[in-house]
């Protein structure tokens, strides 16, 4: 058995609207979400005994079965198989706890790269349901591209990708702990909510700047007054600095803003590199196919 690399994209939301909490404890989720080139390299392959992970790059939790190791498992439960022993690389870039689905990204991968390793014809939407049970993110993370996600975020229907364009992303400096921010959602007035048919439209017509007129992502009006001063700030910076439009990605904290202009965007990637270590320049991603 040889070993299998394939890259891992992060994502981004451009729409994040949430409908209301259900009786599982989770949320329902209506959001367009967007691969993007910023990603980390996810190597399997079969080796010793046993899971094991390492990682370029950053420290692993200890102490915990990571997402990587939960995907694997539920693979092979899926096939009814036993699990091989693994050994499982990863080259990480995209910042954890960010919202920018890192962890969720990796965990998809890892399945990608099994499908190929061990079950090829496996289709897409048996890896996706695989996925849901590791995190409601990993299904889109299966697929790739732009999709317009609903339920938990595991029922996904394909739209036309965002037109090429440069985006920058910026995690500040804070963490925004998924659950704790659902919580602050549930009985709080989300006030307008963003228009994921406006933006599937625009994304029908192929128009970035009305693309960019409908981000929006309900998880900002939930945020406390010093960690909102924050967010608003690194969007005027990337509006002020030429962005059709910038928005939160996910749970945050990390803002992103689209740009139409090349120039525009490297000249506001060094200004916000000057004041947040972890800031990025990516371009939407399309689908994978079968054999990624
Ligand atoms: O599915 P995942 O394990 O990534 O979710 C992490 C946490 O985020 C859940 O435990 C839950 O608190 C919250 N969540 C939610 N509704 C969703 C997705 C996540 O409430 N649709």
């Amino acid at each position: 058995m040889g070993a299998i690399t394939l890259r891992a994209p992060a994502k981004i939301n451009l729409t994040l609207d949430i409908l209301g909490k259900r009786p599982d404890g989770y949320h329902d989720m209506r959001m367009v979400m967007q691969a993007v080139s910023l990603g980390d390299t996810v190597t399997v392959s079969e080796a010793g005994e046993g899971f094991s992970l390492s990682a370029e790059g950053i420290d692993l939790p200890a102490g915990k079965v990571t997402l990587e190791q939960q995907a694997a498992e539920a693979f092979f439960r899926a096939l009814n198989r036993p699990m091989p022993g693994l050994r499982v690389l990863l080259e990480k870039r995209v910042p954890a706890y960010a919202g920018l689905g890192g962890g969720s990204a990796d965990a998809a991968a890892v399945l990608r790269c099994l499908r190929r390793l061990y079950a090829p014809e496996l289709p897409r939407e048996a890896l996706e349901e695989i996925g849901l049970s590791v995190g409601s993110d990993v299904p889109f993370c299966v697929r790739g591209g732009t999709c317009l996600a609903e339920g938990r975020g595991e029922i996904l229907t394909d739209l036309p990708p965002l037109p090429d364009c440069a985006i920058i992303l910026c995690k500040p400096n804070f963490g925004l702990p998924t659950p704790e921010l659902f919580r602050r959602v549930d009985g709080a007035d989300l006030g307008t909510r963003p228009d994921p048919a406006a933006m599937g439209a625009a994304l029908e017509r192929g128009e970035l700047s009305s693309a960019a007129a409908c981000l929006g992502n309900v998880f900002e009006r939930v945020l406390t007054e010093q960690e909102g001063a924050e967010i608003r700030s690194i969007k005027d910076l990337l509006l002020r600095g030429g962005a059709l439009g910038a928005a939160m990605s996910g749970s945050g904290p990390t803002v992103y803003g689209l740009f139409d202009h090349p120039d525009r965007a490297a000249q506001a990637l060094e200004l916000l590199k000057g004041r947040y270590r972890e800031t990025y320049l990516a371009h939407p991603v399309k689908k994978f196919s079968q054999a990624e």
